[in-house]
């Protein structure tokens, strides 16, 4: 379970403080997937950086799973990340100079054993229907393929929440509805968390969870 209480945020700038999100609660089980929605700038990539223990927040609490990750030093936090939580984000930040099945393998570097990984990276790139693309560099890919390499690379762990921010923001519609369902699919099977960002209606029509972040807090809509 991914519980969020009272999640504030403010940044602090030259021209003072700025506050971006106040009193955001959110309780996700299981299982269960929701779409985050918002005007540019309401503080999306904000919520998800957060809940994803990627920054965190001025004040309320961040748990998954029962554990804080904002109670940890950094080196386990940074250990908790890779070990829970998958990213995908817009721009894929894929390693150029590595092939697509180095790319999988990536967050499994850090790992106390590499048993069982390579054979698990093939099986998701095969899920993701890349299998004949293990040994294309990411410049010799789409940008569908892409996308499809970093959310097999956010799952080679088996993370318990997969954060995506606008992962089919560069993609055109087709490929967009592809991932989307690729992303509900892996979500199914692996009974992940999945939280999504998106500016397309098209694709937030595709849960039944659904938020809207305005005003600096998270309304269901
Ligand atoms: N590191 C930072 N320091 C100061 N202000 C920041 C920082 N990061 C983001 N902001 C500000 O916080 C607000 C929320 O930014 P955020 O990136 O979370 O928005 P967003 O909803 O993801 O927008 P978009 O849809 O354009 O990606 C913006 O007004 C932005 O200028
Ligand atoms: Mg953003």
């Amino acid at each position: 379970m991914l519980e969020a209480r009272a999640l504030s945020k403010d940044y602090a700038t030259p021209a003072g403080s700025l506050p971006v999100l106040r009193d955001v609660d959110l309780k996700l089980s299981r299982g269960e997937a929701a779409a985050i929605m918002g005007p540019s700038g309401s503080g999306k990539s904000t919520l998800l950086h957060i809940l994803g223990a990627l920054d965190r927040p001025t004040s309320g609490e961040v748990t998954l799973d029962g554990s804080n990750p904002f109670a940890l030093d950094e080196r386990q936090q940074a250990a908790f990340r890779n070990r829970h939580v998958g990213f995908v984000f817009q721009d894929h930040f894929l390693l150029p100079q590595c092939s697509v099945l180095e790319n999988v393998l990536v967050p499994t570097l850090v790992a106390d054993s590499r048993d069982g990984f390579e054979p698990r990276a093939r099986e998701l790139l095969d899920q993701v229907g890349l299998s004949a693309r293990l040994d294309h560099r990411p410049a010799e890919l789409s940008g569908g393929e892409k996308q499809r390499v970093a959310i097999a690379r956010a799952l080679i762990r088996d993370p318990l929440l997969l954060l995506c921010d606008e992962p089919t923001g560069n993609l055109d519609r087709a490929s967009a509805a592809k991932v989307v369902d690729l992303l509900l699919d892996l979500h199914r099977r692996r009974n992940t968390i999945l939280l999504v960002v998106t500016h397309s209606l098209e694709v937030a029509g595709h849960f039944s969870r659904r938020y809207e972040l305005t005003e600096r807090s998270l309304k269901a809509i």
